[in-house]
């Protein structure tokens, strides 16, 4: 039902021939991550080798798979690429809107109540455009992809920092934001810098209590939180084969803490074994056949050092359960010095609540381990100390753990099983007593436990560790327990050891689900409506953005002049907020409210040159918008780093924003610019930040031989009656152009399919 095993056949048709380009073109032989991006440029066959870390490329990602939360406005875009489908294979899941509170049902009601009309909005869309849609409860959008559309060589995209997940199946799979899924659903380019390429050789093998969340847990602490930014990790060795599918993608999962770009795993028979154990015999003989290209050719591993940037190697036989925090992923412990740390850094040793699931970890092997340490509670008399709750990755996951006694096990410890959700993981987690804020630990098998991360208290440290490890752990409800050689007393006064935890890779009956939550679009979409409320406070359709009326823009006051660090987070906060992404004005009370005013260094507070007094900055600017003035935002260095959020761009062109001229951009924020139909220019001078004032005028005087290359000259008219002219560059290329002129990118999109 939700695979598409053409499109597959496709993908390996044409790699043997680029990857064998390829190796010609690099000159040597390739790592995995390498055969795959060749495989995937969206010129098609390589003509050139490209230079790690340096060259920005175009791919043709094979799929996109967007979650609730970022799809509203990805899709609400969609709609104006003028299409009546979407150009590659796309799933929407609504996982991140689910709030867990009581129990999956209850809160699953809840959260049908509360969001209703964004998942009747989102079914609508995907059912109109051709894109599958699985319904709130189905599941977590990287488990599901996982169980249904990853493929070993393949490449994708998410509107999800953890897409990177579905590398335990092979693939390139890659977090992006809105925008970009909005270009590839549109039949766009997808560009990337060539990532670098860590590699990480597994030798031994896991046994006893060390599970492959250990293996990310101990390269979190070597690369830290920052050292796989612009880097593929590629795993590999007897250790990687030995390992099931469901943890390799955890692994993956967790390599966004470490910044990476993504990570991945080579083709081997774990993978195999997962492809036909979830119902895909056909992909698993189709990737069979094409083994080699689906892993690094023999000399790369053999001499790893030589093929890789940086070469990380991890003994499995020697690695120690970890638990890794709190306030930070890369703060790794080993279990049988966590007392130690805890008492020298006065963490509260007494385990409030032990969480197993998400994302990360909810696979059936997870679960079944976590369920022998379970049993064995019971059987032993021991009554855990800490709550427990459980959040299934999936639909199918839940109904087969059912099935199998493993919930029936879990009720007997007293535990809560939440809806197969995000919930905690994203801070969806209504937890009783939060708001007092007291100081407390809690341990979890998520990927993320920043300061608020799970609860929302600044005060809960949050420990992450594998879901057999948090089970123990929860039982003791002790943070320095240490099972591999510490006793527990039982309700009988007696002291009791728990055994290591026993598993299975697949269900051992296979899975079995009764309602797996899709729904198929519809197979001729054009009559289906979208509809979304005109009263709606959450959604709103969007209007086309004006085209450029071709004149030079004359008379734009300054909005504000941004200090210092200005990330895409104070352009457009989160927290809040997030309920309007699918409502642009909404949303747009937020632009740059969190940017601080280079005139009086305070936020949110900038001079509305009408009238001479201070307000807020969507309130200044709407004030322009009314009186038909355009309007400049002035920056510093790096300007809109940190997300790809593409409402930090879309909220100052629909307020009317025409410029946005700093000393330099962040580029992910620069090209979202761009593709929104606004002016993207940097200093020539830096210095001539020093030179704007609070009340300047600007004038764009040549603006109409706007081309690639070519300055644009700006008059700063000063309210002493003294001008500065200054000189901007800009990186516009002929076709960026073409989107300012049409107004935006999907105006441009739009018009070449209406032609
Ligand atoms: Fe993300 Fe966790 Fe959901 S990391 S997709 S929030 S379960």
């Amino acid at each position: 039902m939700a695979f598409d095993i053409e499109m597959i056949k496709k993908v390996y048709g044409s790699m043997a021939e680029r990857v064998d380009k390829a190796r010609g073109l690099v000159g040597r032989p390739l790592t995995l991550s390498e055969k795959i991006l060749y495989s995937h440029l969206w010129d098609g066959t390589p003509t050139r080798a490209f230079t790690r870390g340096k060259d920005y490329v175009d791919f043709a990602p094979d799929r996109v798979a967007c979650q609730d939360a970022t799809a509203q406005m990805a899709l609400l875009q969609f709609m104006h690429a003028g299409k009546s489908k979407v150009a590659v294979p796309t799933t929407v899941h609504c996982d991140h809107l689910i709030q867990a509170k009581i129990d999956a049902k209850a809160d699953l009601k809840r959260a049908k109540e509360q969001s209703n009309e964004v998942f009747d909005f989102l079914s609508s869309i995907s059912n109109k455009y051709g894109i599958g849609f699985w319904k709130p409860g189905a599941g977590i959008i990287h488990q599901v992809v996982l169980e249904n559309y990853a493929f070993p060589g393949g490449m994708m995209i998410g509107t999800d920092s953890h897409t990177v997940n579905a590398g335990g199946l092979g693939m390139v799979a890659i977090g992006v934001g809105g925008a970009d899924a909005v270009d590839v659903m549109s039949g766009m380019a997808w560009e990337l810098k060539f990532p670098k390429l860590i590699g990480v050789k597994l030798t031994g093998k896991l046994s006893g209590w060390t599970a492959p969340k250990d293996v990310i847990l101990k390269v979190a602490g070597i690369l830290t939180v920052k050292g796989g930014t612009g880097a593929i990790i590629e795993y590999f060795g007897e250790g990687a084969r030995a390992m099931s599918c469901t943890g390799k993608a955890t692994i993956c999962n967790m390599g966004a803490e470490v910044g990476a770009t993504t990570s991945t795993f080579g083709y081997d028979e774990s993978m195999d074994r997962y492809l036909r154990g979830t119902n895909r015999a056909d992909v698993a003989d189709a990737a069979a056949a094409m083994a080699p290209y689906l892993t690094a050719d023999p000399e790369v591993y053999a001499n790893p050092e030589q093929y890789f940037d940086q070469l990380i190697e991890i003994n499995l036989s020697e690695l120690e359960p970890h638990l890794n925090g709190p306030f930070t992923p890369d703060l790794a412990t080993p279990i049988s010095k966590m007392r130690e740390e805890a008492i020298k850094n006065d963490w509260p040793l007494n385990i409030e609540v032990g969480l197993i699931g998400s994302c990360t970890n909810s696979s059936y092997e997870d679960i079944s381990r976590s369920e022998s340490l379970a049993k064995q509670a019971v059987a032993k008399k021991l009554k855990p100390k800490s709550k427990f709750t459980i959040t299934p990755g999936s639909e199918l996951v839940r109904y087969t753990i059912e099935r199998d006694g493993f919930i029936n096990t879990f009720d007997n410890i007293g535990a809560t099983v939440f809806a197969n959700a995000c919930g905690p993981c994203i801070g969806m987690w209504d937890r009783e007593g939060a708001e007092k804020e007291e100081r407390n630990t809690i341990v979890h098998s998520f990927n993320r436990n920043f300061s608020k991360r799970a609860d929302g208290n600044p005060n809960t440290l949050a420990f992450v560790g594998s879901p057999e490890l948090v089970t123990a752990l929860a039982i003791a409800g002790d943070l320095g327990f240490n099972p591999m050689t510490d006793k527990l007393i039982n309700e009988d006064g007696e002291e009791v050891m728990l055994d290591e935890p026993t598993g299975w890779e697949l269900p051992p009956k296979g899975f079995s689900v009764e309602d797996a939550g899709y729904q198929a679009p519809a197979e001729d979409g054009s009559k289906v409506q979208v509809v979304v409320s005109p009263a709606s406070e959450r959604l709103q359709l969007l209007a086309p953005f004006e085209p450029w009326n071709g004149q030079n823009i004359t008379g734009a006051r300054l909005l504000i002049k941004a200090f210092g660090k200005c990330t895409t987070d104070h352009i457009s906060m989160a927290g809040p907020w997030l309920r309007f992404r699918g409502h642009l004005d909404n949303i747009s009370n937020n632009m740059l409210i969190g940017a601080v005013n280079a005139f009086n260094m305070k936020t949110n507070s900038v001079k509305n040159q009408l009238t001479g007094a201070y307000d807020a900055v969507p309130a200044v600017q709407r004030a322009y918008k009314a009186a038909g003035i355009p309007s400049v935002v002035v920056g510093d260095h790096n300007y809109g780093e940190g997300s790809s959020r593409e409402h930090a761009a879309m909220e100052p062109r629909h307020l009317g924003v025409r410029v946005v001229l700093v000393k330099s951009f962040a580029r992910i924020h620069e090209t979202n610019l761009k593709k929104q139909g606004m002016l993207a220019l940097t200093f020539n001078d830096e210095a001539d930040y020093d030179k704007i004032q609070e009340n300047d005028i600007f004038n764009f005087v040549d603006l109409k031989e706007f081309a690639p290359g070519k300055p644009i000259t700006i008059e700063v008219i000063h309210d002493n009656g003294t001008t500065d002219t200054i000189i901007a560059n800009h990186s516009y290329n002929e076709g960026q152009i073409g989107w300012f002129v049409a107004g935006s990118a999907l105006n441009l999109i739009a018009a070449a399919g209406a032609a």
